[in-house]
């Protein structure tokens, strides 16, 4: 079965090079009009460029349909702009990619609180601005997709980025609670943790490994998660064509008698023993169980 998204308008954010650009020519490929947003920054976010233009040249000497914009994700009312230009160009917005972001790296020791706030600003506040931008109409018009980009950072950490670990593993949790609230209006909600070779990781990835984790080979997986028959609040890790899932668990755990430190301490491997362990569908889940634990079941 072909995945087409032919009839649909599709917004990328950051989308005038490395990932976003990759996600934006397949998109247009597959017939859908795309917004192609990036305010052309450096990778610390500062200065302008014509990025989105060049990309939208690309899309359009290809034979796609594509707008540029040069909204900043961190600004509401550029945002908004961004969206009601969409709509009145085609109709409405069907697909938005959270992909704009950038990188201001130290050890949290060294980290001024400016660039904490920064990283989070672009990613998390970015990534909200235009979800709140769409959420309404994508509930009207029964029909939305919605991907944020986390990070393993996110997941699982790195030393020198806690601002960024912060602001991805935000959005993990950001689409998980939005996967349920747009559940009854057919809005679908995921995440992807990319791994490819971008100007964001040109300096950490073996220069032998560069040409094997190219942008265009996370665009099937982010694509997947987009399409009409998507599934949602979904993680996904992708690179160089393997594609993972990242799940977030919880274990059985223990019933303490006398919930004391020292009882933790004392219970601490069997807390921790993975024999047995969930996924919960929501929070609400591992309070019930709690209460399953406590009746002894
Ligand atoms: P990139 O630096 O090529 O792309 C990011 C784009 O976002 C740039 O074109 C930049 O101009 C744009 N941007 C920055 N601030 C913006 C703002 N305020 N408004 C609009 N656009 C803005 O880097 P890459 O690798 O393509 O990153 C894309 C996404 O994937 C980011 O969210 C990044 O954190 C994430 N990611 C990438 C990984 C990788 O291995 N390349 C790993 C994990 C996550």
């Amino acid at each position: 079965m072909t995945i087409s998204f032919d009839g649909r308008v599709a917004i990328v954010t950051g989308a005038g090079g490395g990932l976003g650009r990759a996600y934006a020519l397949e998109l247009a490929r597959r017939g859908a009009r795309v917004v192609v947003n990036d305010l052309g920054a450096t990778r610390d976010g500062t200065g302008h460029s014509d990025a989105a233009a060049r990309v939208v040249e690309e899309i359009r000497a290809a034979g796609g349909t594509a707008i540029a914009n040069d909204a900043s994700v961190t600004d509401a009312g550029q945002v908004e702009a961004m969206v009601a230009e969409a709509i009145a160009a085609w109709g409405g917005v069907h697909i938005l990619i959270n992909n704009a972001g950038i990188l201001r790296d130290k050890s949290f020791a060294k980290m001024e609180m400016a660039d904490f706030r920064a990283v989070v600003d672009v990613h998390l506040i970015g990534s909200a601005n235009c979800t709140k931008a769409v959420w309404e109409g994508m509930r009207e018009q029964n029909y939305g997709r919605v991907l944020m980009t986390a990070s393993s950072t996110g997941l699982y950490g790195n030393f020198g980025q806690s601002n960024y670990a912060a602001a991805k593993l935000g959005l993990a949790g950001f689409a998980r609670t939005l996967a349920l609230e747009g559940a009854r209006n057919n809005v679908r909600v995921n995440t992807i943790a990319p791994t490819a070779a971008t100007r964001m990781t040109e300096d950490i990835f073996p220069p032998e490994l560069l040409a094997r984790f190219q942008p265009e080979q996370v665009a099937p997986p982010a694509l997947y998660l987009v399409s009409e028959d998507a599934p949602t609040g979904v993680i996904l890790g992708a690179g160089a064509g393997v594609v993972q899932a990242a799940h977030i668990t919880l274990t059985r755990g223990v019933a303490l008698a006398e919930p004391t430190p020292e009882a933790v301490a004392e219970n601490f491997a069997a807390i921790m023993d993975r024999d047995g362990e969930i996924v919960p569908q929501s929070g609400a889940e591992q309070a019930m169980t709690i209460l399953q634990r406590l009746q002894g079941l």
